[in-house]
Formats: structure tokens, C-alpha cells, sequence
């Protein structure tokens, strides 16, 4: 498994900068990107180079903190202003995975309590910086319960399918759906791990098989289509996948092919667990439907890797995501446990007075 920080990482103090993995060159080429202000942040959102709802989450936080350092010094009015501006162009970047909102709020009510006290600017920056940093180190501690709670799933011999990437490149730490193939494989369990391709970006083939090779997991590539005639000869026996957004019954936003991976596994009497921190759950929204669902542009349909693959002119539709109805989801892996029903999970976190958004 690549190692805590793969995806991206702060260098310096509160004048640092942001350093991207650009996701978009893996498994070819392993390059940086530097992030110097919040634009070039809410691009490399919107691009995919930094990419998996918490990562996002992170790197819009310390998008923050880069987008306010021009700004200091300044009077708390102008720096109001700014950090207004900054949240909304970061808000702006992808639309459905909620740890973007729920990060940027954070670092909105941090700033909130720094901008309060007489002296602001350095203050300001640090506090700020201080507050990403939490986010990120909350991650890498979260990712690693979930794992920990999750491998208890899974069996020795057993046939593990993963859609898109859940793995470390998706988070700060060791990922979610992946935490918990990683946690089970140094228990000892010997998996096979089934990673769908994911079309049209290919998340799975890049990225998951990337990353499980790197730990030396026992990892056979498929396309999307190839997940029936798998289910239907035995060789899965539980489906673990990330989420982008879960509302409060449950329902679950996730990469596009998910829903059709749920309802497989609900005709093969399949497990099908969602793997996923409090941060990823939405409890203002009440029901899927309402999950903004990112459309994107038709290139990358109608192109492979930059070739043409379509006739010119075909009209394409490319929602980024899909709901998953949480009637077909076996259960809920999170960092405080693992839950049969949204309302066991969100009711064990708030009597606990644990952290739901
Ligand atoms: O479009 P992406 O690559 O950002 O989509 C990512 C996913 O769908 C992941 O499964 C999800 O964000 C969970 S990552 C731990």
C-alpha cells in the first residue's frame, strides 16, 4: 500500500504549500503537482488529480490556507471577504462528494473564532493551517478504524470485488473499501481481490491495481461488464465499495457502476457492504434522489486514454456517480463499527457524541 500522505501533503509552515500526486498521469508516471494558491486546487479537484471524497475534503482545506495567504495582512472585513471568496470557488470545483462541504465549513468556523480575536493575519494562517492539519490527521486515523472494524467481514479464501478506488490515493491515510482488504490481508487472510476497471477514467485499472500491487495483494483486473458471469460462478463472496455521500436512509451516491454492482449482488445473495467515514454521511439530505450527481464531459466517453473512440457527433451522457439504494446495501463500515441500517449507525454516533456532520 502506498504510505500515509501518497495522494498529498503540506510542505512548510503557514506560508507552505499544497503537494499533489497528479493522479490523472498514474500508473504511468508518478509526478507532483504544486499548489500555490486555491484556483490551482479547485482545478486539480475538478480534474481528478486529487480525487476519493476525503481527499478532496482534505485538499480543499488546505486550499483554504493557501487562498488566505495573499490576503494577510489585512482588516478582518477584507479578510472575510476573502476567505468567502475562497470557499466558494473550492465549493465550486465537484459537486457530489459532501467531505468537500463538510471540510470547507470546518475551516469556515475556524476561521469564524480566529477572525473574532483582535489580532488576526499570522494568527490567522496558522489557526488555519492547524485546523487542515486536523482534518488530515482525523483521515489517517479514521481510514485505519475502518479497516480494523471491516476485516472481521472477511474470510480467509474469500473473493473480494471493488469498484473505482477506495484505497489510499482516495484518502490521507489507507483508504476506506481498501483499509479493509489491507487490514484483513496482514491478519493473515489470503484474498482475491476482483478490482472493476471503472470506464470511462478507469480509477480501478489505474489506481486500485496500483496500489494492491504495491502491497502485494492477489489482484486480477476486469472490466465493469465482467462482474456478472464472476458472481454467478462463486468466486465473490462479498463487495466492498467507498461512497461519495450517504444520505440519511442510507441511500449512497458512488462512483457510476456501483448501483449496478448492489443490485448483482442482491441476485446472487451476495453481501454488498459501503465502506465510508462519519464525514461521508449527509444527514440534511434526506433521501438519494436529492444528491447533486456531477455530470461530466462527454471526452471522456467518447475518448481512451486521448484516442477517439466514438463517432464525432454521438450524444453522450456521463453522470460521474450513481445512488445505490440502501435497501441493497448489507451494511455500513465506518470508523465506529460495522451497521445493518443507517439508523443503527447515525443513532451509535450521536449517543456516543461522536463527530456526524
Ligand atoms: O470520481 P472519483 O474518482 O473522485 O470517485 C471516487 C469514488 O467514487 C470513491 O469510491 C469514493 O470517493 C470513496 S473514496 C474513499
Amino acid at each position: 500500500m502506498p504510505a500515509d500522505g501518497t495522494a498529498l501533503r503540506w510542505r512548510g509552515g503557514p506560508d507552505g504549500q499544497l503537494i499533489l500526486l497528479d493522479q490523472t498521469l498514474l500508473p504511468a508516471r508518478c509526478q507532483e503537482l504544486t499548489c500555490r494558491d486555491e484556483k490551482t486546487v479547485a482545478e486539480a479537484i475538478r480534474h481528478l488529480r486529487v480525487r476519493g471524497a476525503p481527499a478532496i475534503g482534505v485538499a480543499a482545506a488546505y486550499g483554504v490556507v493557501l487562498g488566505l495567504q495573499s490576503a494577510v495582512p489585512g482588516t478582518t472585513g477584507s479578510l472575510r471577504a476573502r476567505l468567502e471568496e475562497v470557499i466558494r470557488c473550492l465549493a465550486g470545483s465537484r459537486p457530489t462528494a459532501v467531505n468537500l462541504f463538510w471540510a470547507l465549513e470546518r475551516m469556515r468556523r475556524a476561521a469564524d473564532g480566529l477572525l473574532a480575536e483582535p489580532e488576526t493575519g499570522p494568527a490567522l494562517l496558522s489557526g488555519l493551517l492547524d485546523e487542515a492539519r486536523a482534518i488530515q490527521e482525523a483521515d489517517v486515523a479514521t481510514c485505519l478504524a475502518i479497516g480494523t472494524h471491516g476485516s472481521v467481514l472477511l474470510e480467509d479464501g474469500h473473493g473480494v470485488l471493488t469498484h473505482c478506488n477506495a484505497g489510499a490515493l482516495a484518502t490521507s491515510g489507507r483508504g476506506t473499501a481498501l483499509s479493509v482488504i489491507y487490514a484483513a490481508h496482514e491478519s493473515g487472510k489470503r484474498l482475491k481481490v476482483f478490482a472493476d476497471e471503472t470506464r470511462p477514467l478507469l480509477q480501478g485499472a489505474r489506481l486500485t491495481c496500483w496500489e494492491l500491487l504495491q502491497q502485494g495483494i492477489d489482484t486480477t483486473l476486469i472490466c465493469d461488464s465482467m462482474a456478472a458471469p464472476l458472481m454467478r460462478e462463486g468466486r465473490i463472496h462479498i463487495v466492498l465499495v467507498g461512497a461519495d455521500r450517504i444520505a440519511a436512509n442510507g441511500d449512497t451516491a458512488n462512483k457510476i457502476g456501483t448501483y449496478g454492482l448492489a443490485v448483482l449482488a442482491h441476485a446472487h445473495q451476495i453481501p454488498f457492504f459501503v465502506a465510508a467515514p462519519c464525514c461521508t454521511w449527509d444527514l440534511d439530505t434526506p433521501r438519494g434522489e436529492e444528491i447533486p450527481i456531477e455530470l461530466r464531459c462527454a471526452d471522456e466517453v467518447t475518448h481512451l486514454a486521448g484516442h477517439q473512440t466514438a463517432p464525432e457527433g454521438v450524444q453522450v451522457h456521463n453522470p460521474a456517480f450513481d445512488i445505490t439504494p440502501a435497501r441493497l446495501i448489507t451494511g455500513f463500515i465506518s470508523e465506529h463499527g460495522v451497521f445493518q441500517t443507517a439508523d443503527q449507525a447515525i443513532a451509535l454516533a450521536r449517543a456516543r457524541n461522536m463527530p456526524f456532520p
